[in-house]
């Protein structure tokens, strides 16, 4: 059994793919256990995770307590025609009327955004969303999070994220999505 991991958080750095693969068992767990998924979801994301290291612009960031254990993992990457999300955000934009050609063009996919339930509460999570976008390519920042009141919509809203979809459903996941989005780069606050 792995120990609990402390909340403290000690350092926040950008991480290389092959710092992440290092760390990769690690930063799904934390995605796990984040988002409340069953365990054998880690490693069937490990190749997916893999996969987005390799594309244009992606771009990690990783806290880490005073006992060196990942307690937070954010990434992202430029989104781009072909990919999934892309391709299922513009089937939305187009069947909603949204404007699909000026928000798909030119952003980056803040793809993961995860603080350890322990790590939560303490403004971590926006940390690594600033230290991620401040050095994000694209003239804007597009992502998708589950509908509802939780903490992740309230550290988006806050940060300035306006709605692009709403109440959206991406083929193979019953629940309904938000899109949001905002211009880069974020202002200093
Ligand atoms: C979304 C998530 C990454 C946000 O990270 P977080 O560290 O919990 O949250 P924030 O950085 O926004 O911090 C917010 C809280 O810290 C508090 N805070 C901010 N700065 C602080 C500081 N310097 N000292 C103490 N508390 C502080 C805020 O008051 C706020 O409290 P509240 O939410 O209870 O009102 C995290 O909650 C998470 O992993 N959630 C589950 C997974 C998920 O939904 N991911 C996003 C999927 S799209």
């Amino acid at each position: 059994m792995t120990a609990a991991p402390s909340p403290r958080c000690y350092r926040i750095t950008e991480l290389t793919t092959e710092q992440l693969r290092a760390r990769l068992p690690e930063a799904l767990q934390i995605y796990v256990t984040a988002m409340n998924y069953p365990p054998a979801t880690a490693q069937q994301r490990a190749p997916m995770w893999s996969a987005h290291m390799l594309r244009a612009g992606w771009r990690c960031i990783g806290a880490f307590s005073d006992r060196d254990e990942l307690i937070g993992i954010g990434y992202g990457y430029l989104g781009a025609p072909g990919q999934w999300w892309h391709e299922q955000v513009r089937r939305g934009l187009l069947s909603s009327g949204g404007d699909a050609d000026s928000w798909l063009d030119d952003y980056f996919e803040l793809t993961e955004l995860h603080v350890h339930p322990g790590s939560q509460g303490g403004g971590l999570g926006e940390e690594i969303l600033r230290r991620l976008l401040s050095g994000a390519q694209g003239g804007k920042v597009l992502l998708s999070t589950p509908e509802g009141p939780t903490r992740a919509w309230k550290l988006y809203r806050r940060v300035g994220f306006a709605d692009v979809l709403r109440n959206y459903r991406f083929t193979g996941d019953p629940r309904p999505f938000a899109v949001l989005g905002r211009p880069l780069p974020l202002e200093a606050v």
